[in-house]
């Protein structure tokens, strides 16, 4: 586990702010860095057309990231242009309360540095391919724009309430791994699946695991796994109903979650919408190497 301790994380970088972000330094990347960046970004175009939602692939467009790691400033005006948002330079995994307040903003700290060459699809923090790669691209859509901004003013409230955890879960199966129920059939948007080549078949031809229709309790009740593929993945309609599903004080909810069961990852309940159920035939770690979170 990383420090999280900001006087820590000083000895390393001596410039690292209040707000956790530090100067990207982007003329600090080395060739070889840039040309990691440009390999990864290929052997994901080789997997997402057609796998990856529309909506992601416009925004990875009109971004213009194929060339190399990307320098911040003309990404952050780029976005800002777009949906008003902007990207910083982190030196890696923030305290939650520093990561909301940033997403509160409209601020998406992604992390500056990239994965080692010889390790492309393992990562133990998430990297600046994870960061920008993953999830910019769909900040540049104005509906999953907005829904970002709620969940890191919900994160701020969540935990005064003490639900974070709850939350928290809410962030994993949507932002990280959520799937979306298109005319074309099922599609991916969650950044971890899209970073990621591996998960990106997995999640969707996968006979393995579930694939449930989107209920914020239900989610908010199921734990996830950290350290492999994700045995069940939940699929929105669209975005706008997943921001008027969440759009919404979850005050209540908390107050309910509080009590009542708590579900396995790869549980199937009575309840649930089964787009496909996982024949659970995946055994975890058979991969050659796990999953970029
Ligand atoms: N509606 C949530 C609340 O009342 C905030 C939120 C919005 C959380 C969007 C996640 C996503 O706290
Ligand atoms: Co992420």
């Amino acid at each position: 586990m990383p420090s999280l301790d900001l006087a820590d994380i000083r000895r390393a970088h001596p410039a690292v702010r209040d707000d956790w972000t530090i100067p990207q330094e982007w003329g600090h990347f080395s060739a070889a860095e840039h040309e990691t960046w440009r390999t990864l970004y290929r052997r994901m175009m080789g997997v997402l057309p057609g796998r990856a939602c529309d909506e992601f692939l416009a925004g990875l467009e009109k971004l213009k990231l194929a060339d190399g790691i990307p320098d911040f400033e003309t990404l952050s005006a780029d976005l800002k242009a777009i949906t008003g948002w902007q990207v910083v330079a982190v030196p890696g995994l923030v305290p939650d309360d520093v990561f909301f307040e940033h997403l509160a903003n409209r601020r998406f700290p992604a992390g500056n540095f990239i994965r080692a060459a010889d390790s492309l699809d393992y990562i133990e923090e998430p990297d600046v391919f994870h960061d920008v790669f993953g999830h910019v691209p769909m900040l540049a859509h104005p509906v999953f724009a907005d829904y970002m901004e709620a969940y890191g003013k919900g994160g701020l409230r969540a935990e005064g309430l003490g639900a974070l955890d709850h939350l928290a879960r809410l962030y994993w199966y949507t932002v990280e791994f959520g799937l979306i129920e298109t005319p074309e059939g099922l599609r991916l948007y969650g950044s971890g699946i899209v970073s990621s080549r591996a998960e990106s078949v997995h999640a969707l031809e996968s006979p393995s695991p579930n694939r449930i229709g989107f209920d914020l309790e239900r989610v908010m009740r199921t734990k996830y796994r950290i350290d492999d593929f994700q045995e069940s993945y939940f699929v929105i309609p669209s975005f706008e109903a997943l921001f008027a599903e969440t759009y919404k004080d979850f005050g209540a909810l908390y107050a309910k979650l509080e009590h009542g069961p708590t579900h396995e990852a790869g549980e199937v309940l009575a309840g649930d919408r089964m787009l496909h159920r996982g024949d659970r035939s995946y055994r975890p770690h058979s991969h050659a190497a796990p999953p970029a979170a």
